[in-house]
């Protein structure tokens, strides 16, 4: 046996008793005739203690110890003088009267502490040592913890997890596949799924009533904070539910987690919005809403009395910042720089302050009389003090998106978007489709399998881009943490959606021939949801990217640095696959 306890777990309530320990040296300090050794594993960590008075060559033993050796340690519990409050084991340390060293380390490339000297890319490469981080591993055990808190309360619920296959052909989710050369299949590819949406859809055809997986999906798009291309879902579908059932299902599955995971009981209903609000009152279809400074639209009030750049828009819209007025002229400048960056194109910023006697001054004053910014202040029911943003432009969306993105920054700075308090919220009655400039046609907004609304149904032939979906978005902070929607479950109008889609006949047969084949043997009603693991996880845990939740992440090239993938192949595999690279590019 290597260990009696773990280096968490030793109390007061051990004292006298003798222990064997293992684990990893954090750190050794020697002080008079004594060395002190934390030594520390998942755990946590135990202060050792050699005395140089009792035995001499175990003091000097423990002396040549260096960070990372992995050791094992015989002593006696004693309570400890000087007490850490920090640390579960700050009240006792070991007396040790033996030890062994299992393994020597070399030096590691950065300090194992939270507060660690390693960059990002050094503990990247060395992702094996970065996990022995409290911090970082603490994010691994949430995320352990959630997916067994998810089983728990899905399989109280009657759903059951099915596996479904990795190498299958391509879904349509909206980003590119990774492929996969079948050596078998001269010139086949195999598609690693986007989502296991198509197979779930058939497993309620097989009449599995409720499913759901915990399962990795990939898609080859351009990374974000919030993006991996290997990520992974909870994976639901029901059968025989309307939107109504699956809304309240999940909601309840993120209560169970708020609760169980962090001790917060969400008893009021998810608010909920519909994508036209979102966008219309938030530029947005993911609002953060712990805070509030919804858009106010002006074009009413402010175009037509000379001011150039009002005078030429299309949409004129602003926020209200509580309070904000005393943002000096050089925070306002940054604020104006921030919307002028190339990311959020902005052409300029116009602002108002209320000021104590209820006046408004604005930095386009010389247009605007005192009335009508008066009338503007009514709009925004703005108070002395309070801070009015404007932007305008051309495109209402862009414009709409421009001041989402001021809404954000002004709401971080002014400390409104706080990690541990949570507003989730519904997104609800999505478009069916979205239209593309530059293709010139319409894309699913969410995927082809996605239903209309029943009452919007007359306008799939006349008017594609005004019919809405049976689609939701769970948001929680502003981060999309789920989607899901009512599925078509009949052929006819499965086939349309592809016409619609521009499939052919023919390229709708061969991709999702099954699909449709399947509605024909009795297809119930159905419909589900996806929610992003490391998502959820990272917003629990409060991370600002999901690569911190993840044990072994791609870097923001796609790249993992640790074992160097992706890399090269010999010619004799490549050959094997019937592939030619291209050396041309
Ligand atoms: P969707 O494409 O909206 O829906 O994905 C569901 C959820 O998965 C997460 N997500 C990601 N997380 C990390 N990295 C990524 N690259 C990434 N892409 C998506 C998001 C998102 O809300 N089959 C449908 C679900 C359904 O209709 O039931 C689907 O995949 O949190």
């Amino acid at each position: 046996m290597y260990r009696t306890n773990t280096c968490g777990e030793l109390q007061l309530a051990n004292i006298e008793q003798t222990v064997t320990l293992a684990g990893w040296v954090q750190k050794t300090r020697k002080m008079g005739g004594m060395t002190f050794v934390d030594l520390r594993d998942r755990y946590g960590i135990t202060q050792l203690v050699f005395n140089q008075d009792v035995d001499a060559d175990l003091c000097e033993k423990a002396n040549k110890l260096g960070r990372e050796f992995v050791i094992q340690v015989t002593g006696t519990v004693k309570e400890r003088s000087n007490k850490n409050p920090n640390i579960p084991t700050g009240k006792i340390e070991i007396i040790v009267s033996e030890m062994t060293i299992l393994n020597a380390a070399v030096t590691p490339p950065f300090t194992i502490e939270d507060d660690t000297d390693g960059g990002d890319d050094l503990r990247m490469k060395y992702r094996y040592l970065d996990l022995r981080r409290t911090n970082v591993r603490a994010n691994l055990e949430l995320r352990h913890k959630m997916t067994i808190e998810v089983r728990r309360y899905l399989d109280e619920q009657h759903f059951m997890e099915v596996e479904t296959p990795v190498l299958i052909s391509s879904t349509p989710e909206g980003a590119r596949d990774f492929i996969v050369p079948s050596r078998m299949n001269p010139g086949q590819f195999y598609a690693l799924p986007q989502s296991p949406q198509t197979f779930k859809q058939l497993l309620m055809v097989s009449g599995f009533d409720r499913y759901f997986q915990i399962v990795k999906c990939f898609r080859d798009e351009d990374l974000r904070a919030d993006r991996q291309p290997e990520f992974t879902q909870i994976d639901c579908e029901m059968s025989f539910v309307e939107q109504e059932d699956i809304l309240n299902t999940f909601e309840g599955l993120s209560k169970h987690l708020f609760k169980s995971l962090r001790g917060i009981e969400i008893t009021k209903p998810f608010e909920r919005i519909t994508w036209q609000d979102a966008m219309k009152y938030y530029g947005s279809d993911k609002p953060d809403i712990r805070f509030g400074m919804k858009f106010v639209e002006l074009i009413d009030i402010l175009k037509g009395h000379g001011f150039p750049v009002f005078d030429g828009a299309a949409y004129i819209g602003g926020i209200c910042a509580e309070g904000a007025a005393s943002y000096t002229r050089k925070q306002l400048d940054a604020l104006t720089e921030f919307v002028k960056r190339p990311q959020i194109g902005a052409k300029g910023l116009v602002y108002a302050r209320v000021e104590a006697d209820g006046n408004v001054k604005s930095s386009v004053d010389k247009f605007y009389t005192q009335e009508t910014l008066q009338e503007m202040k009514a709009a925004f029911n703005a108070q002395p003090g309070d801070l009015i943003l404007i932007l305008s432009g051309e495109d209402a969306m862009k414009t709409r998106k421009q001041l989402n993105e001021l809404r954000l920054e002004v709401g971080s700075q002014l400390g409104l978007r706080d990690k541990n308090k949570f507003s989730c919220l519904w997104v609800v009655d999505f478009p069916l489709f979205e239209w593309s400039e530059e293709d010139q046609r319409f894309y699913a907004m969410h995927h082809p399998f996605t239903s209309p609304k029943p009452e919007d149904i007359h306008l799939l032939d006349t008017d594609p881009g005004a019919v809405r979906a049976n689609a939701y978005d769970m948001v929680i902070n502003g981060v999309e943490v789920g989607g899901g929607s009512i599925r078509i479950y009949d052929s006819e109008l499965q086939n349309k959606m592809f016409r619609l889609l521009g499939f052919t006949e023919e390229r709708a047969q061969e991709q999702f021939g099954f699909l449709m084949n399947a509605f024909k043997y009795g297809a119930p009603p159905h419909g589900g949801i996806a929610y992003g693991l490391d998502r959820m996880v990272s917003l629990f845990a409060g991370l600002d990217t999901i690569r911190d939740c993840i044990a072994f992440p791609k870097n923001n090239s796609g790249r993992d640095v640790m074992i160097d993938a992706p890399s090269y192949v010999d010619p004799e595999q490549l050959n094997e696959l019937h592939l030619v690279i291209n050396t041309e590019e």
